[in-house]
């Protein structure tokens, strides 16, 4: 299993190139399954979960190609369906990757029925999918459960109707609006995700014909079409991998300059980090990021995390390894994912002093941090470990690296680039 091993101390200085974002191009690909002409997104990073998706899609008959053949290397993803595609998505196929169930919605929309594996448990929580299946029944659907599969069917298509999602759910969010965009009449969702990557999904579908009203706010009005067309969109960047290499120029004490990246994406982040004393210089195409003084440390300030436009639990594990060298304490909150702290006892490894008691974690800034084996268990602790590793006096190996590459591109080039010392081992 590959592990990557970093020597810490450098600060970091050159250009990080921020990728497309993995949550908005996971929706989007599922979304080509509305229509049966091709969808062409561009900005599509290289990523596991991506790949993931696309077996999926290909499994169940979509032809798919990069930059324009089947073997392709590129950013650039086509994705055509047809009429006769297969509705199920296996077990093998939705458990390596919860988001998977995102093609539910526009596969019963489509073709009437659905088998999708329920996700099960994941490393960060139960994670249910109770409220995606809720929605779809406001609009028609009669759901079984059966042998671990949920199977939905909607003999006379889907109707418009209204649902209020008890606790904003993001992919619950999408799975309802691609659904809806081919039911008939209108449906009224309300209490709704608004991050930035739901912006990008209607946006896309809407090119595709879609008649969607409020997309960023925390209504969505959706008047129901015959058929959607195809389309040709640019992934919005990725806000999360945009953070964690602003906390990683934060905690190594750089200077980095981010390029296809939008401060806009982030605007609580932004603003508590600059209380933290990183100051941003916007740029042409992106900005620097650095420390406002470099001579002193960064102050501990706390945080809890929320829906969109408030902080993302993405986000959480990354600031977290950067309070940890902060001056003074601080307390981080964690409300969306109840099992969300499993950096902790690695971050405690490499002399970090934190206290949890339930959803708060409680950080005594301490002096430095020591190189350690550590291991990770999920996506976003890994790349919280990495950001320690790099501050970390002497050798950190991060195991399990195949976390990272789930949701982080080329990680270890983009940051030997700033002059990082990180390199893959087997
Ligand atoms: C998405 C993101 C993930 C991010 C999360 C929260 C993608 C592919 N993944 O995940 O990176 O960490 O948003 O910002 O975009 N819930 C239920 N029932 C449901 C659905 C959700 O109880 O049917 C709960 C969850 O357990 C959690 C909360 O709602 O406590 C929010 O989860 P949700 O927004 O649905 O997360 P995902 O969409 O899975």
């Amino acid at each position: 299993m590959d592990k990557l091993k970093i020597i810490g101390g450098p600060g970091l200085k050159g250009k990080i190139q921020i990728s497309g974002a993995k949550n908005a191009a996971l929706p989007l690909m599922a979304a080509s399954l509305l229509s049966n002409e091709t969808i062409t997104l561009k900005n599509v990073p290289h990523l596991v979960d991506i790949t993931t998706m696309a077996n999926l899609l290909m499994h169940m008959g979509l032809e798919i190609s990069m930059n324009g053949t089947n073997q392709g290397i590129g950013h650039t993803l086509s994705l055509k369906s047809n009429d006769s595609i297969e509705t199920k998505a296996t077990y093998d196929l939705v458990r390596k990757m919860r988001a998977s169930v995102l093609v539910m919605g526009p596969l019963l929309a489509k073709h009437k029925e659905t088998y999708v594996s329920m996700p099960g448990g994941c490393a960060i929580g139960t994670r249910p999918i109770d409220l995606h299946l809720k929605g779809l029944e406001a609009l028609g659907a009669k759901v079984t459960l059966e042998e671990g599969y949920a199977h939905l069917i909607a003999e006379n298509g889907l109707v418009g109707g209204d649902y209020e999602f008890p606790v904003i759910s993001v992919t619950g969010t999408e799975n309802i609006m691609m659904a809806a965009c081919l039911a008939k009449g209108t449906t009224r969702l309300f209490n709704v995700a608004k991050e930035p990557e739901i912006v990008d999904l209607a946006n896309l579908l809407i090119k595709m014909g879609a008649k969607i009203e409020g997309a960023g706010t925390q209504t969505l009005t959706i008047h129901g079409v015959e058929s959607l067309s195809g389309a040709t969109h640019d992934i919005v960047p990725d806000r999360i991998e945009m953070g964690t290499y602003i906390m990683a120029a934060g905690i190594t004490n750089g200077e980095i300059e981010i390029t296809n990246g939008d401060l806009t994406l982030l605007p609580t982040v932004v603003d508590l980090l600059k209380k933290t004393g990183l100051e941003f210089i916007e740029k042409d195409k992106g900005f620097i990021v650095r420390r406002k003084d470099p001579k002193k440390p960064l102050k501990a300030i706390s945080v809890s995390t929320n829906p969109y436009p408030d902080f993302p639990t993405d986000l959480q594990a990354q600031y977290m390894a950067m309070m940890v060298t902060a001056e003074g304490d601080c307390t981080i909150t964690e409300n969306i994912f109840e099992n969300r702290f499993m950096h902790i006892a690695e971050l405690l490894r490499m002399g970090a002093n934190i206290h949890i008691d339930g959803s708060v974690a409680t950080v005594k800034g301490v002096k430095e941090l020591i190189g350690a084996d550590v291991m990770a268990t999920d996506l976003r602790a890994s790349a919280s470990l990495v950001l320690a590793g790099l501050a970390a006096k002497g050798e950190t190996i991060v195991h399990r690296i195949y976390h990272l590459d789930r949701g982080y591109e080329h990680i270890e080039t983009k940051l030997s680039e700033c002059g990082a010392l990180v390199e893959r081992t087997h």
